[in-house]
């Protein structure tokens, strides 16, 4: 039997009829993108939204998010990203449990036959992204306690560069070296998946995959120019598919959000 995790990544919901950044209106997108997600041929198991859940953390964006997401079926799990607050977050969404009530949130959950770790990247006020020697110690013991079961460590702030400048220069400045030896010593970890870059990108990282996930509004601009300016577009939105099979393999399948044309049968 397969497990399916959908991950959304950078919502950036705002208040009902607020724009982002002067004009865009991301919730309409959010609501497609749980359109295509809950038409799929194959439901997910979970959805996990690794942060960027709303655009500035207030009470209302989570209240407006959480009628979003009372269209989802199956159970989903929040992150937060630099974008978000830890505590307006638990208050809007108390029923999580997993969410904790002070400090990181960071939390452990188990989909089918796929172990999941959140680990929290954020630093209160500031775009960057760390992980202090706590955060880390408690992923170490995480990892040590289940070293068979297949992981996936879900995090914002990506551990690699991405050859975008403005984004890198906001990336995960801190602990992502240490990070790397964790997860190296750990085979169990098949993938790290994370935000942050509101496009698809993977690398190799410590024996395994690390990607970034598109996000279902606005993505990055794709400029590798040294000073080129932080911007984003209106490229096709999207969210990732991560399968573990019963082959013992996780792929990842990117999905595009919209109405599109067929399927049309090849016969
Ligand atoms: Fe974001």
């Amino acid at each position: 039997m397969n497990t399916l995790l959908a991950q959304v990544s950078d919502t950036h919901i705002r208040g009902p009829g607020q724009l982002a950044y002067g004009r865009l209106d991301t919730a309409p997108y959010l609501s497609v993108a749980l359109g295509t997600l809950m038409r799929m041929p194959q439901k997910p198991d979970a959805v996990i939204l690794t942060g960027d859940l709303t655009d500035f953390g207030s009470p209302r964006e989570y209240a407006h998010l959480a009628e979003l997401l009372a269209c989802l079926e199956m159970p989903f799990y929040l992150m937060p990203g630099n974008h978000d607050d830890r505590e307006n977050l638990r208050a809007a969404f108390s029923a999580h449990g997993y969410l904790g009530s002070t400090g990181f949130i960071q939390y452990v959950i188990q989909v089918r036959d796929l172990r999941i770790i959140a680990i929290d990247t954020t630093e209160p006020g500031q775009s960057s992204g760390r992980l202090c020697s706590s955060r880390l110690d408690w992923l170490r013991a995480e990892l040590a306690a289940e070293p068979a079961v297949p992981t996936v460590i879900a995090m914002h702030h990506p551990p690699f560069k991405t050859l975008i400048e403005p984004m890198d220069e906001i990336g995960l400045l801190e602990g992502g070296d240490e990070l790397e030896s964790i997860i190296a010593a750990h085979p169990s970890v098949k993938r790290v998946i994370c935000g942050h870059l509101h496009r698809t990108i993977y690398t190799g990282f410590a024996g395994t995959v690390a990607s970034t996930a598109p996000s279902p509004a606005h993505q990055v601009a794709l400029d590798f120019e040294s000073g080129a300016d932080s911007a984003w577009n209106l490229e096709p939105p999207g969210f990732h598919l991560h399968v573990w099979n019963s082959a013992g393999v996780l792929l990842t399948h990117a999905v595009p959000v919209g109405e599109f044309e067929g399927p049309y049968s090849f016969l």
